[in-house]
């Protein structure tokens, strides 16, 4: 049997988070920023940031999935753009001088008005493909539902395409429903939601 471990990303881990995050998740907005500003940047900003955190499964020592999660978004996802900057600002440059279209999705992205931001957040989820289907993403829910209750927190939302059945599937066996819906550049989000 696979021995399956859940613990807080430290800076050694920042670069397999992000090599995972790239991978998993390539739709994504921020892998189109480069495993540079995930690992240096956007990961090793939310080290010992007060309102967010980063869990990882390892299989011996392997990072086969993470969850990235926070109790106040918008402090968040401020304070780790805040930082590192100048690397976010050549991120940034580089995607508009070679991906424009993806460039003013993120804007788009960052400037829609989200129906739901009280509560915690799952952020990021992802489970190496080799990996999935063996409970590791619900043992990872699990552990950001442990850091909210610690936290105080009973409110859980998160952001989803409407399209990605997995995802959705796993948050409704924790029962969530649907708090709300977006369209961004004619993709369309789900937002779901549940008490803990
Ligand atoms: C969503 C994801 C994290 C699930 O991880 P996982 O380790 O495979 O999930 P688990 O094995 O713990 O399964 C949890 C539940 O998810 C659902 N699920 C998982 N894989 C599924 C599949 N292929 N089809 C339908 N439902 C699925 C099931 O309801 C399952 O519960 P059950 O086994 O009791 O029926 C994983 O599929 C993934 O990394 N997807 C790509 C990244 C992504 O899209 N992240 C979300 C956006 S940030």
């Amino acid at each position: 049997m696979l021995m399956v471990t859940i613990c807080e990303m430290n800076s050694h881990k920042c670069r397999g988070v992000a090599a995972l995050h790239c991978d998993a998740l390539r739709d994504d907005f921020l892998p189109s920023l480069g495993i540079d500003y995930l690992e240096k940047g956007y990961y090793k900003a939310s080290i010992e940031n007060p309102c967010g955190k980063v869990f990882v499964a390892e299989i011996n020592g392997e990072i086969v999935g993470f969850i990235n999660v926070s109790i106040n978004s918008r402090k968040y996802l401020r304070s780790v753009w805040g930082k590192k900057t100048r690397l976010l600002l050549t991120a940034i440059l580089r995607l508009f001088a070679t991906r424009p279209i993806r460039f003013f999705e993120g804007i788009a992205i960052s400037l829609a008005k989200v129906p739901v931001h009280r509560g915690g957040e799952i952020v990021f989820i992802a489970v190496d493909p080799a990996h999935q289907k063996q409970g590791i993403g619900k043992m990872l829910v699990e552990a950001a539902h442990r850091y909210f209750l610690a936290a105080g927190v009973h409110f859980v939302f998160t952001k989803t395409l409407e399209s990605n059945k997995q995802v959705i599937r796993m948050y409704q066996r924790f029962g969530a429903e649907t708090a709300g819906k977006l369209k961004i550049l004619k993709k369309e989000y789900l937002y779901l939601s549940w008490n803990i």
